[in-house]
């Protein structure tokens, strides 16, 4: 089985090619869920199934199957895959690379002539990153029931577009009815995006978890008012006001080291005039921690300085929790097939857990699921300089093949 091998050099030119689909100028990539770039993406992840002999299923959230038919079509699929969304200043290799990771599995059974028990699917799934439309892993949320389908079909940009009218906009929306379907087990590659692999000199990274996350939408009203005439000591200044909940939201995430993680990636403060004081701020947070009680605390003590700031503001402060996503713990058997195949393969391997939310994570509530990691350079991600090595790259995919073959019966050949 050692010898059964996927082709790097091909994997690494589909990243490249899909890469070229949303190009930034420092190297990196905007194809944002929905997008009409992000339907180039999806047409050339389409043709190139099609032309590895799968057929293609749409779901009505827009998550594209490719299937490779197995020997006994009445075992459940073995899926492998990720999302083809990304941030607005993403990378070549968050999500696509699991995706072509699932193709180059299925290019290689073919190229081998290898028949397997079960039959294999690549899937794309839509809108993982939430960076369009919020929450993350929509799709994939919606195929595994976390969410129904109206809820998925109505999340609603900034911009005011639907995710159900952006779906039909771009001509992916599907016929294919959600989820309810048995999965013998789902894989997903996917760079590590943080530090350890690459700081500890492993090549694979055995996923057995991902931390807990709670996102939240915090509204700011004060009062707007002239920059010049009015006193500073009268003034209800919203962005001010929000400042000082930025830096609570800084402090909280230092407070529950190690492992919590606290962001603010969005704000817009209203009128946005510089002779205006702003009387309305909206600003988004993301709270991240491996253990549940502990985010529970940070989600407790942001309630309260949130307060205390409206208070002490003369300010009306909203908060919203707009998203849960609980610890994962991934299936131990799919753990194992992970790290048997790093073994077996010879790659150097860790336990790690996710600092990122992936479609595993919902994944996981309706089939055994596992994750494989590779380093990506200096654990920069969400980043247009993101980057990873061909050889890991290689690594991950190769890791990932071994891990389905294990789980979609005896290779045969053809
Ligand atoms: C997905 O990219 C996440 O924010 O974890
Ligand atoms: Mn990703
Ligand atoms: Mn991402």
């Amino acid at each position: 089985m050692e010898n059964l091998r996927i082709d790097g050099d091909r994997l690494w030119a589909s990243l490249m090619e899909l890469a070229r689909i949303g190009a930034t100028e420092k190297g990196g990539v905007c194809r944002l869920a929905l997008t009409d770039l992000d339907r180039q993406g999806r047409d050339l992840f389409v043709r190139w199934c099609k032309e590895a002999g799968c057929s293609i299923e749409v779901d009505k959230m827009g998550n594209i199957f490719a299937r490779r038919a197995g020997r006994n079509p009445s075992l459940p699929p073995i899926l492998a895959g990720s999302h083809l969304d990304s941030q607005p200043t993403g990378g070549k290799f968050d999500g696509p690379y699991g995706v072509l990771a699932g193709l180059e599995i299925i290019r290689t059974l073919n190229d081998l002539g290898i028949e397997t028990d079960a039959p294999v699917e690549v899937v794309a799934w839509t809108n993982e990153e939430g960076a369009r439309f919020a929450p993350s892993m929509t799709g994939s949320g919606v195929f595994a029931g976390v969410f129904d389908l109206d809820y998925g079909l109505s999340r609603t940009a900034l911009d005011g577009a639907t995710l159900g009218g952006e779906l039909e906009r771009i001509g992916y929306s599907g016929p294919t009815a959600m989820g309810n379907r048995p999965i013998g087990a789902y894989f997903e590659a996917h760079i590590e995006q943080g530090p350890i692999l690459e700081a500890e000199g492993k090549t694979i990274g055995v996923v057995f978890g991902a931390q807990a996350q709670r996102w939240f939408e915090v509204t700011v009203i004060g009062q707007e008012a002239h920059a010049g005439p009015t006193p500073m000591h009268v003034r209800r200044d919203a962005l001010l006001g929000a400042a000082r909940g930025i830096q609570e939201v800084n402090r909280i995430g230092l407070a529950y080291q190690p492992n919590a993680c606290a962001t603010v990636g969005l704000i817009q403060s209203s009128p946005n005039s510089r002779n205006t004081i702003p009387g309305h701020v909206f600003f988004t947070v993301d709270f991240r921690h491996p253990d549940d009680e502990k985010l529970s605390a940070m989600n407790a003590e942001l309630r309260a300085s949130l307060e205390r700031i409206a208070e002490e503001s003369k300010l009306e402060i909203a908060i919203e929790e707009i998203w849960y996503s609980p610890p994962v713990r991934f299936d131990p058997a799919c753990v194992q097939a992970v790290r048997d195949a790093a073994d077996r393969l010879g790659y150097s391997h860790r336990d790690i857990v996710s600092g990122a939310g992936h479609d595993a994570c919902y994944m996981s509530r309706v089939a055994p699921s596992g994750m494989v990691f590779v380093p990506c350079e200096g654990g920069i991600s969400h980043n247009e300089v993101e980057n990873a090595s061909k050889p890991d790259i290689a690594a991950g995919a190769q890791v990932l093949f071994h891990a389905v073959l294990a789980f979609a019966g005896e290779a045969k050949a053809r």
